[in-house]
């Protein structure tokens, strides 16, 4: 049987491991200097976590969890995000009673049995970010730019953020009556809606089938109560003094029952139609659903696959890896271990930051053709040769892999 890896789930190599890594250590020292801290969470949780946080109702519960019994009978979840982890961390270790206003970020895979497409997997890496125990505008506001400025870290500037407000438990009741009401007048809605409109009207605003059906649609602006009105548009003004240009889109709504008031999507039109690259809002109610003291929170997560996605037009790959490499060869077999010898030395004092350059070879059972011809391959800009006559001076050959020119050079002098 030739094995191949699981639908919706890739192996990533050289350039573009290394773009994740970047990626990563980008957005950590921007969360860093915002005073977050990181936490790792498990791969997997119980399953009824995710049940409870991110809602019976929603596609990823009903549909895309990959759920498993482990030997003693517990069902247990592969996470398919990380916001419902860290609360269930947040509250086991009480840091709703000692560390109320905590900031915390996270990095890892993520898993979903959705239907593969480009941008769209089974397994992928989000990186997020959660401001805990803040109700103020401004922990929105922060939020929001921190993901803007870990896009912009990597060259992403073109996108496009929109912003709503999902009101409160004392507003959206009323709005999401109005709705069912003004869905169960329309005809011919699509399956999806259908079963929608009896477990989670709200999802309906962002059906990509009926939206042509929808006109003079209700919107929570209007249904917005006084206090998650001045909210909405103190985070807006928030965002306006930092130089953010952002669209108040009534139909963003969210995949995840957990949120209250703002929620966000930053987007780019470099991207097809998994155009997401990062998305968040406001829980206020989660901590506390799930048996915490009652703790505000704000956050978000972007798709590590899709921002790289969106960066190979950015330049970014272009700045990765600039190492030299340098090909290390043997003329005469019986060398090897003085050019292994010079070889670690080299790595050594690159790792001290003596030098910027990747070392390969030597090899061994390899003729001088065969060996500067892997050289070439791997596309190295010099092979240092050692040949019996030059050694015996204290000297190895320095080939220029470009022009091809060689020189005698003394061993100490490289
Ligand atoms: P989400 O919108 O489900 O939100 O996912 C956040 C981001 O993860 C998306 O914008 C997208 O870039 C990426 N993503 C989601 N699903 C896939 C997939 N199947 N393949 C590739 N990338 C994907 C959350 O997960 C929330 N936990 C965000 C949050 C944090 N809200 C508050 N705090």
């Amino acid at each position: 049987m030739n094995y191949k890896a699981p639908r919706g789930t890739h192996d990533i190599f050289g350039i573009n491991a290394l773009g994740l890594n970047v990626l990563e250590q980008k957005a950590r020292q921007i969360f860093i200097k915002h005073g977050f801290e990181e936490v790792r969470t498990p791969i997997f949780e119980d399953a009824s976590l995710f049940t409870r946080s991110i809602g019976e109702a929603t596609d990823i519960v009903e549909k895309e969890m990959y759920i498993f019994e482990d030997r003693k009978g517990r069902k247990l979840a592969l996470r398919p995000e990380g916001t419902a982890s860290l609360v269930r961390a947040y509250i086991e270790h009480r840091l709703d009673v000692s560390f109320p206003s905590g900031k915390f970020f996270y990095s890892g895979e993520m898993f979903r049995y959705e239907r593969p497409q480009a941008g769209r997997y089974r397994q992928f890496c989000q990186i997020g970010a959660e401001f805990y125990g803040s109700l103020s505008p401004s922990a929105d506001a922060e939020i929001i730019m921190l993901a803007c400025d870990v896009l912009s870290s990597i060259g992403i500037e073109k996108v496009n953020v929109h912003v709503n407000s999902l009101g409160c438990q004392k507003c959206r009741p009323l709005f999401r009556e109005t709705l069912v009401k003004y869905f169960t007048s329309i005809d011919d809605l699509c399956q999806d809606c259908l079963r929608r409109l009896q477990t989670n009207p709200l999802r309906l605003l962002d059906c990509k089938i009926d939206s042509d059906k929808f006109i003079n649609v209700p919107k929570m602006d209007d249904f917005l109560c006084d206090d998650c009105k001045e909210h909405f548009n103190l985070v807006q003004n928030l965002i306006r003094s930092v130089n953010c240009t952002y669209i108040v889109d009534p139909k963003l709504v969210r995949g995840l029952d957990y949120y209250t008031r703002t929620v966000f999507e930053i987007r780019s039109n470099a991207l097809g139609a998994q155009d997401a690259l990062a998305a968040g809002g406001r829980y206020d109610n989660l901590v506390k659903e799930l048996g915490g003291q009652d703790t505000p929170v704000v956050g978000f997560a972007l798709g590590s696959e899709r921002v790289l996605m969106a960066a190979q037009h950015s330049g970014f790959f272009s700045t990765l890896n600039k190492n030299e490499k340098v090909f290390i060869a043997i003329a005469d077999q019986d060398l090897i271990s003085e050019a292994f010898a010079f070889s670690i030395k080299l790595i050594r004092n690159g790792l001290k930051g003596n030098n910027d350059i990747s070392v390969f070879g030597p090899v061994d059972n390899k003729s001088l053709t065969a060996q500067l011809r892997f050289a070439d391959k791997i596309g190295a800009s010099k092979t240092i040769i050692f040949a019996k006559a030059e050694l015996g001076e204290g000297k190895v050959l320095v080939k220029n892999m470009i022009d091809k020119t060689q020189n005698a050079v003394f061993i100490d002098q490289l």
